[in-house]
């Protein structure tokens, strides 16, 4: 996947040791299925799909005993897709399926051949699982108040089920001063164990039913040691101080909210 736009089935061939006929047999129903794009110009080769990748990870996921029943889609993000699920013993979960390059993958499709179809967006997808589940993996080890991650698979996160709500969808905040005070309790928390979630806003504020607040969506934060870490702690205290202050009628004064962060 990383080497090949397409990769050759004489390739799959000699790593896989399944003849020429046998993978053609398969080639053809994957792509009856939607799982690959079985192409025979100007090679013959396979390239995943969307609905292929997703099909591996829960196929791993399963296997692995950690996601037993698939549930309904919870929400729709700029660049990921979240289901709920049950683990084997009946909890909860939640499953972030990444679509990184959604909107101009479908681009790509519509105003180009077939042999584009496959564009390098799935590893990204895969990558931005990745980032994601390690940064949650390191905050809530730590305590910082964030989803608790279970597992990671190809581009899906898999992470506990949280019942409530953003803060920019909720109708009504209870006691938002209390709800601001806590979040930037969290932004200083990550940022004392090395993070800057770096895309801080309304929408990645969850307010839980029994009114805990943890952010969520970490897959693009970074290190507070990089270079431009304290301009986007800056924006991302800016973001969501200007938002509580109109929204609640509140008078937090910002550069004041990041000092208490920074020290
Ligand atoms: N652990 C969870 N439990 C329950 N719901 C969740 C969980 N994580 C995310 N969600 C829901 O899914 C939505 C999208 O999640 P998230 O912000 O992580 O994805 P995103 O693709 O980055 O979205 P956006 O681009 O809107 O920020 C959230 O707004 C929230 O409603
Ligand atoms: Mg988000």
């Amino acid at each position: 996947m990383k080497r090949f736009r397409i990769v050759p089935l004489e390739l799959i061939n000699r790593t896989s040791g399944l003849s020429i006929k046998k993978l053609r047999k398969v080639s053809i129903i994957l792509n009856e299925r939607g799982l690959v794009n079985y192409i025979t110009a100007p090679y013959e080769g396979l390239a995943l799909t969307t609905v292929g990748l997703d099909t591996l990870a829960l196929k791993s996921l399963t296997s692995l005993n950690i996601v037993s029943r698939f549930g309904k889609k919870i929400g729709t993000g700029k660049e990921s897709d979240i289901y709920c699920a049950l683990d084997p013993d009946g909890n909860d979960i939640c499953l972030k399926f990444y679509r990184i390059g959604r909107v101009s993958f479908k681009d790509v499709i519509r105003k180009r051949n077939y042999v584009t179809k496959y564009v390098p967006w799935l590893l990204r997808s895969v990558e931005a699982a990745s980032r994601e589940f390690k940064v949650l993996r390191k905050l809530y080890n730590r305590g910082v108040s964030v989803p608790r991650p279970i597992a990671c698979s190809w581009h899906v996160v898999v992470m506990e089920f949280l019942g409530g709500e953003i803060v920019a969808r909720a109708k009504q905040v209870k006691n938002p001063d209390i709800v601001l005070e806590e979040t930037l309790k969290i932004v200083r928390d990550a940022y004392k164990n090395g993070y800057v979630n770096g895309d801080l806003s309304a929408y990645n504020v969850f307010v839980t039913t029994d009114e805990r607040v943890l952010i969520i969506d970490w897959p693009q934060a970074i290190r507070k040691t990089q270079r431009n870490a304290l301009n986007k702690l800056k924006e991302d205290i800016e973001r969501l101080c200007k938002y509580f202050n109109k929204r609640f009628n509140l008078d937090y004064d910002c550069n004041n909210l990041l000092r208490k962060i920074v020290l």
